[in-house]
């Protein structure tokens, strides 16, 4: 196994931090956004650990980087009062304010998030160790999703400006908002994939709470400060804790929307915690294994490139990453000699390390969990192919490529989540097919192979399966305008920057029998402007 010793540039034990990314002090969040003011708190603190080991003087350990609290049941009821309060059963400011109003709230917000870039991007590193690229361009890449959702809700807002006149029933038909939104984001995504929900979620004038991720949060400090000043009271509320809160959240019965990215198991565990499930809209992203089916006919310099980026991009800790590839046999001995080599040259380090592409996991006890279902495939025949796959020091784990895994093995089934490949050769199309057929995930898949015929063939079994299907390329969810779902266990609703617009409403219409004297009461109220629902106002 290697040591700390054999490869000591990669802890900072051995090397300083360089000052533009290091934390001077400890990150103490001590406030919480409740209803417009932050809110001191006093209770329960949740100390936040790196992934990161620094020498402590009695050994490497993994360095406290700060605190953030930790709210109780009262509290979490709190933040459902100050939500149900924003929105006042539809009547609230917020859901009655005009589309251009609620826009200039969110662009104002937009503006003061990006003098939070470095600082953001520097908490990102430290807290679950994405790479100074990867998580600048997490932040950038949330900042033009918001930008492209006000694009998409003004173009919204002109197509539903106009009246409709169907068998001489005049009627407005616009989307309206649901309800306070619980909104909860995924670790490995702690900003972009919250956002993907919050921002919809209240630019179409639902009130919102904000669960931050068990790791990932400590960003949330900064943030809290610029929804206070873009939001009116209730708007945002970010509620810091575990599952403790959850429960008491759901059983209110105030939550109109479950925004939620995580396992299939809480989401389940969430939704039923409501009185009225019925009563509930979910938007949910899921668990995944999406697989990589590599045919006779693939051009292996590209395949490789790919399953690289789709298995191994921060540490395969995607919900998108490619968890399982199936190979012909024909190459299969090409394939994993060349994708080994090539995982053997990625560069171990620090998430600000020039060049670094593995990092320390932020999962408690991961590299534990890797090793045992690295442990259980090898049981049933598999070899770790590539030179010290698999080596752990502290959180750091070395990439590994495990060939051949069988069915039975554990690694066949479970998704990982992590940097290692295990890769399943077949003789016959049927067994991949099969495979996907029966696993209990189904949002993408990958088909790399140059034989149109061939590729056809397997596109349209595998199209009805997953949600997307990408040719000679790795699995992914941008570009954001395009449809982000899944089958069976992976997702329920559809995301993209128009869609969860969508998700985020309801259409509702008003509606009059085109009667002279209904005429009169329309043209009134539309030239006087007395309502923000019933109007023809454009936006630009
Ligand atoms: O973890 C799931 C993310 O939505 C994946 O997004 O494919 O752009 O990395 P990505």
């Amino acid at each position: 196994m290697t040591t700390v010793a054999d490869i000591p540039s990669l802890y900072t034990t051995t090397g300083p931090v360089p000052p533009e990314f290091d934390l001077p002090d400890q990150v103490l969040i001590n406030t919480w956004l409740l209803d417009g003011r932050l809110e001191p708190w006093t209770g329960e603190m949740q100390t936040v650990t790196s992934p990161i080991h620094v020498d402590t003087g009695s050994g490497p350990a993994p360095r406290v980087i700060g605190a953030c609290p930790m709210l109780d049941e009262a509290a979490a009821l709190a933040a459902v009062d100050a939500a149900s309060r924003a929105w006042d059963h539809g009547r609230g400011l917020w859901p009655t304010m005009r589309v251009d109003e609620r826009i200039r709230c969110v662009e104002e917000f937009a503006h003061r998030m990006a003098d939070k870039r470095d600082e953001i991007v520097r908490l990102m590193m430290w807290e679950i160790c994405k790479t100074l690229p990867d998580a600048r361009a997490e932040f950038d890449r949330t900042v033009e999703y918001i930008h492209d959702t006000v694009d998409a809700l003004k173009d919204l807002d002109r197509a539903s400006s106009r009246f409709v006149i169907e068998k001489g029933i005049y009627a407005q038909i616009r989307r309206a908002p649901l309800g306070p939104v619980l909104c909860m984001g995924p670790f490995n995504y702690p900003l972009n994939e919250t956002f993907t929900t919050l921002i919809p979620a209240l630019i179409m004038g639902n009130p919102v709470i904000v669960k931050p991720p068990r790791m990932g949060k400590l960003l949330y400090g900064p943030l809290a400060q610029a929804f206070l000043e873009a939001f009116p009271p209730g708007v945002v509320n970010v509620a810091y804790g575990d599952r403790r809160i959850l429960g008491p959240i759901m059983k209110s019965g105030k939550i109109g929307v479950l925004a939620f990215i995580g396992s299939s198991k809480a989401a389940d565990a969430l939704r039923l915690q409501h009185p009225h499930p019925h009563r509930l809209r979910c938007i949910l992203g899921l668990d995944a294994k999406n697989a990589a089916i590599v045919m006779e006919s693939a051009d292996m310099n590209l395949t490789v490139q790919e399953l690289l980026a789709g298995s191994l991009s921060f540490n395969g800790q995607r919900c998108t990453a490619i968890k399982i590839v199936f190979v012909h046999q024909s190459r299969a001995k090409e394939l994993v000699e060349r994708l080994g080599a090539a995982m053997a040259a990625l560069p171990l380090g620090m998430p600000w390390d020039e060049g670094a592409k593995i990092t320390p996991l932020p999962e408690p006890g991961k590299t534990a969990y890797l090793t045992g279902i690295i442990a259980d495939a090898v049981a049933l025949g598999a070899s770790v192919t590539n030179p010290d796959g698999g080596d752990t020091v502290m959180s750091l784990f070395r990439p590994a490529l495990i060939h051949p895994v069988a069915e039975a093995a554990r690694l066949f089934h479970e998704e990982q989540f992590g940097p290692v490949v295990p890769v399943v050769p077949f003789s016959d199309m049927e067994e991949p097919i099969q495979a996907i057929i029966n696993s209990g995930y189904g949002q993408q898949m990958s088909i790399f192979g140059s034989d149109p015929e061939k590729v056809a063939e397997l596109v349209d079994p595998m199209v009805n399966q997953v949600c997307r299907v990408n040719l000679n390329s790795q699995c992914q969810r941008g570009p954001d305008t395009f449809p982000f779902t899944g089958r069976k266990d992976s997702a329920e609703g559809t995301l993209s920057v128009t869609d969860a617009l969508r998700c985020f409403s309801i259409r509702t219409l008003v509606a009059a029998k085109g009667t002279p004297g209904n005429k009169a009461l329309l043209s009134d109220i539309l030239r006087e402007r007395r309502s923000s629902f019933l109007s023809t106002d454009f936006l630009l």
